[in-house]
């Protein structure tokens, strides 16, 4: 059922609301139709499966388990928000992977794209190592606001432009444990 959240005092944004937006029966039922589909594409294949840190950790994990083929992971890690609930405009590559990713079928798992601009980022760095291909899947996405010049090949959840926490996503790098997706309503703050 859906729920609302009051921000208690003394943490980031206090008094603002929370809105679930996304349930995590609709979370789970949703990463278990793209891991089927997923799985028939790369089927005898071994894809290395790349989750961009801190916020796709958890659709990572629940995705990596819907899948009945073999498959590696790596990580990286990027920033384009620091804490604030607004892109900078730049993307630092915080960590990078550590698998030789030329010639290998490459999907990288992402939390949301929200301008693109980390998803271009990721794309351009990946292609200088030359795989064999390149996919990506982002749990959520903002269409009235992303921009990139190429396809997406899953998304979970189309969204609007607010800010969205929980199920990994961050506010100020807490609530990521929550387990929907809820919208911060920031009138209220
Ligand atoms: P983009 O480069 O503007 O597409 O932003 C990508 C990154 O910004 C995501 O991977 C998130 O880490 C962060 N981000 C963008 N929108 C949100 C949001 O609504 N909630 C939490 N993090 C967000
Ligand atoms: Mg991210």
């Amino acid at each position: 059922m859906a729920s609302s959240i009051i921000i208690p005092d003394g943490y980031p944004f206090e008094g603002a609301h929370l809105e679930e937006v996304i349930s995590p029966k609709e979370i789970q039922d949703r990463i278990s139709q793209i891991g089927r589909d997923i799985s028939k594409k790369y089927k005898g294949k071994i894809p290395i499966i790349i989750g961009v840190l801190n916020g796709a950790f958890l659709f990572m994990a629940d995705l990596v388990r819907h899948l009945d083929i073999e498959f590696e992971v790596d990580f990286l890690k990027i920033d384009s928000y620091g804490d604030s609930t607004k892109s900078s405009g730049t993307v630092r590559l915080l960590k990078d992977i550590s698998a030789d990713i030329t010639g290998r079928d490459v999907i990288i798992i992402e939390d949301i794209v929200d301008t693109g601009l980390s998803l271009t980022f990721l794309k351009h760095r990946m292609e200088e190592a030359s795989p064999k291909s390149l996919a990506f899947a982002s749990f959520l996405y903002k269409p009235e606001v992303a921009k990139h010049d190429f396809p997406i090949d899953w998304v979970g959840f189309e969204i609007d432009e607010r800010f969205y926490i929980g199920y990994g996503l961050d506010l100020k790098q807490i609530f990521r444990g929550l387990p929907g997706i809820y919208a911060l309503n920031e009138e209220n703050t």
